[in-house]
């Protein structure tokens, strides 16, 4: 009934989509609060208006993960200052702002239903649309903030709960290649972190640590390699490494992190280059375009190893600014914009999901 209302005031609004929109963006799915306001247009890197984002790292910390209540919690505490504080620092009201964009799915649930809510009551307030985001759509299009990235792209995908290939075909759009099969890399480098007390969150610990050791000290595994499918494992490489703790007396906790880091690059290269010949039969030169997002593109002996192979395999190389590769509110503002010049807005009863896969095996 109320998306009904919203529609009708559409039917008489200017739907010229080479106009720019304003969106307001709400991110809520894990243990970073995050809002934003941007302006763009149709397939073009965004103006970002005003940002703000409150990361939760230290009510967690003590419990070596994120604790979904407290999570929640937090969510419903911050969000009402960060609204206030991005209005302000946009120097906009909501006769301003085009649609609400908010985070409807994958995550923790209670997190992502606190921003979702807010969303749908600031849509009912203000008669303004709203445009359920799937956070992982909101990582495959990050790098698209800062560059003009065309379609079709090879994405990989690697955050705290995600560590997928997919091809991008535009806004929308994904077919999955490849995912894991148990861990994700965020989590097996949250998991290593933990087990060398190096603390929360693991992947920026892991990488520090990384830069002074060996990265061939200690020999560990590289599950899957080799196989035919540019799947995924990382249990195998964790328990590798708690043995080796185990075991050894004298470690060298950076020569540890280097290997385990080296390792899993190791695994992201052989993947990928199975995942860029499926590609490679799909379409012609001029389309090989490949893109890193999520938590864990923020690693940058990832992002080296992985523009070293682009050059070799004739990929162009992307990848999202580092502040926007861990979750924020602009690129879920972002997703927002894409879908708002696409119309496709959301009813709002719109369910909040803790799973949603991005692609479709084709
Ligand atoms: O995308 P993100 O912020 O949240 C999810 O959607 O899950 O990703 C968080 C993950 C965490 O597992 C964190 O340890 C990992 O990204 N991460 C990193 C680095 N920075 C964050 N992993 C490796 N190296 C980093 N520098
Ligand atoms: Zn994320």
């Amino acid at each position: 009934m109320l998306f009904l209302r919203y529609q009708d005031s559409m039917m008489n609004k200017d739907t010229n989509h080479s106009k720019t929109a304003i969106i307001l963006g709400i991110e809520s799915s894990c243990d970073e609060t995050a809002l934003a306001v941007i302006r763009g247009k149709q397939n073009s890197p965004p103006e970002i208006i005003s940002e703000s984002l409150f990361s939760q790292v230290e009510e967690h910390q003590r419990y070596g993960g994120v604790v979904p209540e407290i999570a929640a919690r937090s969510h419903g505490n911050r969000i009402p200052h960060l609204l206030s504080d991005v209005m302000h620092k946009a120097k906009i009201n909501f006769s301003h702002i085009d649609a609400i964009a908010a985070t409807s799915e994958p995550g923790l649930i209670g997190g992502v239903l606190v921003g979702l809510m807010v969303a749908k009551g600031l849509c009912v307030a203000h008669n303004k649309p709203l445009i359920a985001v799937n956070h992982l759509e909101g990582h495959a299009l990050s790098p698209r903030l800062s560059e003009n990235i065309d379609f079709p792209y090879l994405l990989l995908l690697v955050s705290g709960g995600h560590c997928q290939i997919l091809i991008v075909y535009g806004v929308g759009s994904y077919e999955l290649l490849g995912t894991t099969i148990d861990d994700s890399a965020g989590e097996a480098f949250d998991k290593v972190a933990k087990m060398l007390d190096l603390g929360f969150p693991g992947g920026p610990a892991v990488e520090k640590m990384a830069m002074t050791g060996n990265p061939f000290a200690y020999h560990l595994p590289t599950p899957l390699k080799g196989t035919p499918t540019p799947n995924f494992s990382f249990s195998g490489l964790k328990t590798a490494i708690l043995r080796i703790i185990e075991k050894q007396s004298n470690l060298s906790i950076s020569d540890l992190c280097a290997s385990f880091q080296n390792a899993v690059i190791e695994c992201f290269v052989d993947r990928l280059k199975i995942a860029m010949r499926l590609y490679k039969n799909k379409f012609s030169l001029k389309d090989l375009r490949f893109v890193i997002a999520g938590g864990v593109a923020s690693n940058q002996s990832i992002r080296h190893e992985l523009q070293n192979l682009c050059q070799l395999e004739g990929f162009s190389y992307a990848a999202p600014p580092l502040k926007y590769c861990t979750d924020n509110g602009v690129m879920i503002a972002y997703a927002g914009l894409e879908h708002y010049f696409l119309r496709n807005f959301s009813p709002l009863d719109y369910s909040a999901k803790a799973r949603s896969p991005l692609g479709t095996k084709l």
